[in-house]
């Protein structure tokens, strides 16, 4: 489609409007210190922090690490089926406000089953929660198992194998947490077991990590989207061969600022990724830690960089192509998409 270009008033409500797709976003990261604290009271957990209000002064990080550690703090109040469940839906709800039609939503068992929360607590919860986005706000979404990689591989297998029973209620598997020192690698056959039982594979690869982290990515665990991916720009070929192969790449910029992988949002490189053709599109990570949802993501990157409404539709129909649903489902939303931006005069 040809889009013509549209006042910065009108493109910032654009980006709201249009319909979008969520691709890289924990959902142990939607939750909000008010629902920590509520969570906390419900299930008499004690919590380091006094007030909410002292929980989110702490959220000042300096890297990848000074995050996980807040963010699996916060993520013990969860016990219960309904704790998921309530974390999930009110994840839902924003995305709808959001105009988000699809999520595909990462999360991380290992933190759960650690404390004795078992599996079945664990999925059946979130499970429930995308049931109801469906039939409630009409999004569609996919649960993806994430490993944590500071652990070895031997706990991943065993969670595959713990998550098996539930096979139903996750389409694939992830990589995340401390990318430093535990390359992909390291979950070379607990990835390509997860792929013989028929689960699609994504990694977290070059978000801090170096670009050989996103080649072995692609080339030993074989996975078919690199989430942040963002260092690649450092290395010519495999800016060249994501272009070429149209590998996806899951970028989250305000993530990207809060973590200090980019300064400041104005020299983050998603312009030039996306000028050289790789198949980029805007996720909101952990957006209850780094300051926005998607819409959020959005906003605060256009107005930093020098992208207009062409790069927005680039990015809504990424979004789109990079989702693991059916071709004849991504058709209908690109209707959608072009309508809205008809709707627009872009
Ligand atoms: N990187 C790695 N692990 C994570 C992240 C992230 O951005 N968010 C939650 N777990
Ligand atoms: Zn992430």
């Amino acid at each position: 489609m040809n889009v013509a270009a549209i006042s910065p008033e009108r493109l910032s409500d654009l980006l709201r409007a249009m319909p979008k797709a969520e691709l890289h976003m924990h959902i142990e990261g939607s939750l909000e210190p008010e629902l920590i604290f509520a969570l906390a009271k419900r299930n008499d957990v004690r919590l380091r922090y006094k007030s909410v209000e002292e929980l989110r002064a702490a959220y000042a990080f300096t890297d990848l690490q000074s995050f996980l550690d807040i963010y699996y703090a916060g993520a013990s109040v969860l016990q219960q089926p309904q704790d998921f469940y309530d974390m999930a839906w009110a994840y839902f709800q924003r995305a709808k406000t959001d105009n988000v039609v699809h999520a595909e939503i990462f999360f991380d068992p290992q933190t759960h089953t650690a404390r004795q929360v078992s599996m079945r607590t664990v999925i059946t919860g979130l499970h429930r929660a995308c049931v109801d986005a469906q039939a409630q706000l009409g999004i569609s979404s996919s649960l993806i198992l994430c490993f944590l990689r500071h652990l070895s591989e031997e706990e991943a297998f065993d969670t595959l194998e713990e998550a098996w029973p539930f096979k139903d209620m996750f389409v694939g598997v992830g990589l995340d947490s401390s990318e430093r020192g535990h390359p992909p690698e390291k979950f070379e056959r607990v990835f390509k077991r997860a792929a013989q039982l028929g689960f699609k594979l994504v990694a977290h690869a070059g978000e801090e990590g170096p670009p050989a982290y996103i080649w072995s990515a692609l080339d030993v665990l074989k996975v078919q989207r690199i989430d942040h991916g963002v260092q690649a720009i450092h290395d010519e070929a495999l800016m060249a061969r994501l272009a070429k192969e149209r590998i996806p790449l899951t970028v989250c910029p305000l993530s990207n600022q809060k973590l200090c992988v980019f300064p400041n949002l104005a020299d983050h490189n998603l312009g030039q990724m996306l000028d050289q053709g790789l198949c980029v599109m805007l996720n909101s990570d952990d957006p209850a830690y780094f300051g926005g949802y998607l819409n959020e993501n959005f906003v605060q990157t256009f107005a930093a960089l020098p992208l207009n409404a062409s790069h927005a539709y680039q990015l809504a129909c990424n979004s789109f192509e990079a989702s693991f649903v059916p071709e004849a489902q991504k058709q209908v939303w690109r209707a959608q998409l072009d309508d809205c931006f008809q709707q627009f005069g872009a």
